[in-house]
């Protein structure tokens, strides 16, 4: 298990974060808007080597309240990072966040050579995510890009989206 628990004040007393298990996408699928794919696709990237699809587990009751996919490239990039709606604001994002910077130390550690660091690319329209990584150590690039993506809403319609991102980064 990756990360220290978190969300104590959520009710949720203990949640890890671990790599997604073929049971945890069954669980999430139930979930997901009909069609959405998303939980499937991700475990497909971690699969096939691509990322690491991070998950935040109740201890509880098993359920995934939030996900993130680190990719295994250098430099490792966190990307989709979400937690569920009801539980946000208790700690989990924080919590997947430094599950990822740990994957990173180990990889290095593993591997004897490379730079410890993570990148991040954040909305232009999504400040409060920014001061997230921010308070974690995430620096400002100033690098933008425009990120066209398709997802299916919570009424099953397929939504596509360009969104223009900055490119943050912590390096340790
Ligand atoms: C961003 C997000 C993953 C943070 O998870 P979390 O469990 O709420 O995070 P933590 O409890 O560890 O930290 C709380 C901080 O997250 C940020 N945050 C909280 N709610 C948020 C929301 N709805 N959208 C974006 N950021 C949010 C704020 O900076 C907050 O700090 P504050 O309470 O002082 O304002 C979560 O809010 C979320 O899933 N948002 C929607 C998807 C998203 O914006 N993903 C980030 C893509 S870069």
């Amino acid at each position: 298990m990756l990360g220290s628990p978190a969300g104590g004040d959520a009710g949720l007393s203990h949640v890890f974060v671990r790599r997604c298990t073929e049971a945890d996408v069954s669980a999430l699928e139930t979930r997901e808007p009909p069609g959405s794919g998303y939980a499937r696709g991700a475990f497909a990237r971690q699969e096939a080597g691509v990322v690491e699809f991070l998950v935040a587990v109740a201890v509880a009751d098993g359920t995934v309240v939030g996900s993130a996919e680190l990719t295994n490239g250098e430099p490792s990039e966190l990307k989709n990072l979400g937690v569920d709606e009801g539980v946000r604001g208790h700690g989990l994002g924080t919590a997947l966040i430094r599950a990822a910077e740990l994957t990173v130390d180990a990889r290095i550690t593993s591997a004897g050579v490379g730079e410890r660091s993570l990148v991040v690319g954040v909305g232009l329209d999504n400040p409060r995510a920014a001061s997230l990584y921010e308070r974690l150590g995430y620096r400002r690039t100033g690098v933008l890009s425009s990120t066209t993506y398709s997802y299916v809403d919570a009424e099953g319609v397929t939504q596509t989206v360009t969104e223009r991102d900055e490119e943050l980064i912590k390096r340790w």
